[in-house]
């Protein structure tokens, strides 16, 4: 049976951790694993009570100190780089992470690379948490899922209790910032299969959260660092190239058929909008997703329907924006246009990412 390496990061946890290892020891009495305790020097003493449990279990449970609080996913890694199995797993120390179903994890992993408890699927949820709480929850999780084809399916990619298989990291150099290890490993791990266990985030009993503000800018940089390690600011940027030009050729046809043809300049706008927009699409197919691009022509015909109404929608957020700025903030309406711009081409890149050339 392949060895199982838990790692468990602490940060004043002096009063779960006990009730923690023994949980683990429990529900996992079965298996061949160890418990690795990455402690940042926690000023309750979780370190050296750690050192005291690993002393009652010698060959279970390992301790790794850390000489401040350098955060939680370096934690994690700094773990797993010391563990000796072939499987490897997270699970928070204070117990909101249910320990007893480790196994449940466990089953699943022989037909999965990376298998995650999850909290939205059914049968899954969180105890105590603030509509608000919620609400936020569930909307940080859409970006990565817009952000990343790859994890399109994951219902959870936010959680912090998780197990894979070793090999899918081999080589791969894990660099997150904050709190969200899994969103790493889910963007830049080598796997084929990924399965959810429903569980139910329970309310912190004792000791109190790390989790503040920084953490939400820390998940906003990671995300930042996650999308160009992906090569996917280039992107951006080519396509923000791509519709200036569009600009020129809106502009420029506009002028054209309005003083050289003699056309109604808001008819002539008609055909200049949509110019663009054909010249957009052509730019984009290809060079800024050249890489998606597949050949047969059918697929070229549905891409341009495509394209047409993302612009379509784009649009109204433009429009939508520069009127809300305008008449509800009282903002110059020059002004609310580059917010609506802005806006519009971030929503456009990602719509036509996620949905044009997916
Ligand atoms: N070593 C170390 N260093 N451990 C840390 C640090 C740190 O800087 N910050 C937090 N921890 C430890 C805590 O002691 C706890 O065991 C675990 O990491 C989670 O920290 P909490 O502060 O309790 O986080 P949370 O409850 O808000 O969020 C958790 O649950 C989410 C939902 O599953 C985390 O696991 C998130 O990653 C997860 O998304
Ligand atoms: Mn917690």
């Amino acid at each position: 049976m392949a060895k199982i390496s838990i790692v468990v990061p602490t940060y004043n946890e002096r009063e779960n951790l006990p009730a923690l290892t023994a949980r683990v020891h429990d529900s996992l009495s079965e298996y061949d694993y160890e418990l690795i305790i990455v402690d940042d020097n926690s000023p309750d003493g979780t370190g050296l009570l750690a050192e005291e449990l690993a002393q009652e279990k010698p060959t279970t449970i390992r301790v790794l100190h850390r000489e401040g609080k350098l955060g939680l996913a370096s934690a994690v890694i700094d773990g797993f780089e010391q563990a000796e199995g072939d499987i490897l797993g997270v699970i928070d120390a204070d117990l909101q992470h249910p320990p007893e179903q480790l196994p449940d994890l466990l089953q699943k992993i022989g037909g999965a690379d990376i298998v995650i408890a999850s909290r939205y699927i059914p049968g899954g949820g969180v105890e105590k948490w603030s509509l608000i709480r919620e609400i936020v929850s569930r909307g940080a999780k859409l970006m990565p899922q817009f952000l990343f084809a790859k994890i399109r399916n994951v219902n959870d990619p936010l959680s912090g209790f998780f197990i894979f298989k070793r090999c899918i990291i081999e080589g791969i150099r894990l660099n997150p910032i904050g709190y969200k290890i899994l969103l790493e490993i889910l963007v830049k791990g080598r796997y084929h299969s990924v399965a959810e266990v429903p569980y139910v985030f329970r309310g912190r009993e004792r000791g109190k959260s790390n989790l503040n503000s920084t953490e939400e800018i820390n998940y906003l940089r990671h995300l930042y660092r996650l999308v160009k390690s992906e090569g996917e600011s280039r992107r951006f940027i080519k396509y923000c190239l791509v519709g200036a030009s569009g600009v020129f050729v809106n502009m420029g046809l506009l002028a054209l058929l309005t003083e050289a043809i003699g056309l109604l300049y808001s008819f002539s706008a008609i055909i200049a909008i949509e110019a663009s927009i054909i010249n957009n699409f052509t730019w984009n197919e290809l060079w800024t997703f050249r890489d998606r691009r597949t050949l047969n022509q059918g697929a070229f015909i549905t891409r341009m329907a495509k394209f047409n109404l993302v612009s379509l929608l784009g649009m109204g957020i433009n429009i939508g924006i520069l009127h809300f700025f305008t008449e509800i903030g009282q903002i110059h309406y020059m002004v609310s246009e580059i917010f609506g711009i802005i806006a519009a081409t971030i929503f456009n890149f990602i719509f036509n990412k996620w949905w044009t050339w997916q």
